[in-house]
């Protein structure tokens, strides 16, 4: 089993998806292993996305991720992280495939419902930014 950071991002939270969002993830095999509501400060937003910091759309970026609260989850599947992918679909909402996350539920390239861990590396980096070990313990 291998675990992946998904986050509801505001737009999911200010427009009531969170419920749809995460019965879409059950229903694709996902255990949800960790789940918090948090507010990012910009600092925290911009160290999350310092992989961005260089491109053009960083402070926009920056700026939407803290508009409210989103909704970091740690969740477990085989593969998770490469199926997490796949459920969510591509970047820009127009060019993802039909019955993905991105392709029901968001609006637009920047505004678009949810982030996803994008390698195993990424992804244990990204667990630990939200969750301690000692949250994400095996508990079954
Ligand atoms: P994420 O990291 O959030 O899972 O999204 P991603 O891998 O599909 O896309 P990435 O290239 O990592 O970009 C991170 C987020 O930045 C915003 N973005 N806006 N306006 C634009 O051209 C643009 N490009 C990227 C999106 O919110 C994207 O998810
Ligand atoms: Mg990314």
């Amino acid at each position: 089993m291998d675990r992946t950071l998904a986050i509801l991002k505001p737009d999911c939270v200010q427009n009531n998806k969170i419920g749809h969002v995460l019965q879409h993830l059950l229903d694709a095999g996902f255990k949800i292993v960790g789940m918090k509501m948090v507010k990012l400060t910009k600092e925290t937003a911009g160290e999350f996305y310092a992989v961005h910091k260089e491109r053009p759309f960083y402070a926009e970026l920056v700026d939407f991720m803290t508009e409210s609260r989103i909704v970091p989850i740690a969740l477990e599947r085989e593969n998770a992280v490469t199926e997490l992918r796949k459920v969510i679909g591509a970047t820009d909402p127009a060019e993802a495939e039909e019955g993905t996350v991105r392709k029901l539920y968001a609006e637009s390239k920047g505004r678009n419902i949810i982030h996803a861990s994008d390698s195993n590396e990424n992804a244990a980096i990204e667990l630990s930014f939200f969750f301690s070990s000692r949250e994400l313990i095996d508990n079954m």
